[in-house]
């Protein structure tokens, strides 16, 4: 019998956490073989309500769940965790200034990194979630130097099934004929979807859909701004959808992309497509074995470096001011 994997949530309480965590504990994760330990790290108000979830959690009776533990102490959260789920995060609220967001999630983000530091398990894998997720997981890097920068990532891939689909329906296609789509940059609305490299059933996207001006004035939009556009429909933030593209980022990571696709990620930059080496950015990337690359070579157009330029213009930006608050 394998041993369970130790997998850590943070703001298990809130609403992804709830979407989030039955998918963990029923194998799909890290797979339907593997068991897996819970540790869900709650601020005291929250404590009370993970432990409400904990409850249907037992009920559930998975059989790969092989223990909760819950606590508002990072080091009790992070000891020997092999997967962190960062989720918890402060929200910006009406009349906050980005400066004030930043140092509140830097008071999140800086703690839980050395936390993570000085407890994890050597393989440790971090994907965050809460928001400014690529400046957040910036954040924890920098509090982790003994842990590999490339263990800290931040989620896109919500972004990415949210392309997949625009384009399955542009193209009267299903998403599994699409390959290859990458989502570069920041995790907000100066993300690129780009479907230049794409293929639909095996042909090149951009000139199966052969419209330049729906890429730029639908398609783009639509992925960037679909957020927003759940929040007015459904009064509530992506949450479902939000925790299976969590899922799905660590599915990958763990077990592999496909032959010949590839998927988007928010990792630490190594200079490639000029992106300042140490910014945390989306790239396409592939993973194998638990490691992953950035796929290299891709011939970027005008139309994309524009856009990719300014969402790196916007993470260095969010890096000089976490810079300047001493967060990093
Ligand atoms: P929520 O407000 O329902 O839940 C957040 C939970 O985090 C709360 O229970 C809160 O008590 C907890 N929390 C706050 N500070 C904490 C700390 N220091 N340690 C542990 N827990 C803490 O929010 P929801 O809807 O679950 O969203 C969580 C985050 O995910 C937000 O920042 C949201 O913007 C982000 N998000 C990111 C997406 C992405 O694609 N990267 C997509 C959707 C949401």
């Amino acid at each position: 019998t394998r041993t369970p994997v130790n997998v850590t949530v943070t703001g298990a309480a809130g609403q992804i956490g709830y979407a989030l965590l039955f998918r963990i504990a029923s194998g799909h994760l890290l797979g339907s073989d593997v068991p897996v330990n819970l540790r869900l790290l709650e601020i005291p108000q929250g404590l009370k309500a993970a432990e409400g979830t904990a409850m249907e959690l037992d009920d559930c009776a998975f059989p790969l769940l092989r223990g909760i533990e819950i606590t508002d102490d990072p080091n009790v959260a992070f000891a020997g965790a092999n997967v962190a789920l960062l989720v918890g995060a402060r929200p910006r609220t009406a009349g906050m200034e980005r400066g004030d967001l930043l140092s509140a999630n830097g008071g999140i983000f800086k703690p839980q990194g050395k936390a993570i530091n000085d407890n994890a398990a050597d393989d440790i894998k971090v994907l965050v979630v809460g928001n400014p997720a690529n400046t957040n997981a910036l954040i924890a890097q920098a509090a982790a130097p003994d842990v590999p920068a490339e263990r800290f990532t931040a989620m896109t891939r919500l972004d990415h099934n949210r392309a997949l689909s625009q384009l399955a329906k542009k193209t009267g296609t299903t998403v599994s004929d699409i390959k290859r789509l990458t989502i570069w940059g920041n995790h907000s609305a100066t993300q690129y979807p780009d479907i230049f490299h794409a293929e639909v059933s095996g042909k090149n996207a951009a000139e199966v859909v052969n419209d330049e001006q729906w890429l730029a004035d639908t398609f783009i939009p639509t992925v960037a701004k679909r957020g927003a556009a759940i929040i007015e429909a459904r009064g509530a933030s992506s949450a479902a959808s939000a925790a299976n593209a969590a899922i799905d980022h660590v599915h990958t990571w763990v077990n592999g992309t496909a032959a010949g696709d590839w998927t988007s990620m928010g990792i630490v930059s190594d200079g490639s497509y000029g992106v300042p080496a140490g910014l945390i950015s989306s790239f396409p990337v592939t993973t194998k074995d638990g490691a992953f690359e950035i796929v290299q070579g891709l011939d970027i157009n005008e139309f994309s470096r524009a856009r990719i330029d300014a969402s790196v213009k916007e993470l260095e930006e969010e890096r000089d001011a976490v810079r300047a608050l001493g967060l990093i």
